[in-house]
């Protein structure tokens, strides 16, 4: 399945959650089979021999790509969770959302010390999600690999205030 094929697999919403955003529906994507596993197998492609020790999901949609990659890479996953899901001790932080704010939060003991993480999105849109997931990771004294991505919205310019890590995203709008 050829990448442009995966892009009009994504469905675009208007004026959701609020008026002015143009929403990226991905369950178009995924409740395709085929195009659902072209992503992962892509992902898996790029990932898997880059001694990734393990996969950080983001709570919701990260979860749903960052699940199969970790498997088919046969690494742990480890989610960074929305405030009060987490059971055990916690960092939190606070960040900048598109439309409001939001915390986040990851288990203090997710990673071995030094462990090489590859951090994943369903989409890179300002930036603020994933920057604030660095943040975390570092506090749990993890090393951020890289961060990949579904869908990345350019005209957002999110890589500017992650130029510091190297960025990876499957299609881009
Ligand atoms: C969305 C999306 C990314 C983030 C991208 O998550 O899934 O995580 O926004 O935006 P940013 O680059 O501007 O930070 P959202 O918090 O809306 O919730 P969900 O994943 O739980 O649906
Ligand atoms: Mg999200």
């Amino acid at each position: 399945m050829a990448r442009q094929d995966l892009a009009s697999l994504i469905r675009n919403i208007p004026d959701f959650p609020i008026p002015g955003i143009q929403f990226k529906d991905i369950t178009t994507l995924i409740g395709n089979g085929p195009a659902f596993s072209e992503v992962i197998d892509r992902l898996h492609e790029r990932y898997r021999d880059q001694q990734i020790d393990a996969v950080v999901g983001i709570e919701s949609r990260g979860f749903i790509f960052s699940a199969p990659l970790a498997y088919r890479l046969g690494v742990g996953l480890v989610p960074i969770r929305k405030p009060g899901k987490l059971p055990a001790a916690t960092y939190q932080i606070e960040y900048q959302l598109e439309y409001g704010t939001n915390k986040l939060e990851i288990h203090r003991d997710a990673f071995q010390p030094g462990a090489r993480v590859l951090v994943i999105d369903d989409l890179l849109a300002t930036g603020g999600t994933i920057a604030a997931a660095c943040d975390l990771i570092g506090m749990a004294g993890g090393q951020v690999a890289e961060l990949a991505f579904v869908i990345e919205l350019t005209f957002l310019n999110g890589r500017e205030r992650l130029r510091n890590h190297n960025i990876f995203s499957l299609i881009q709008f």
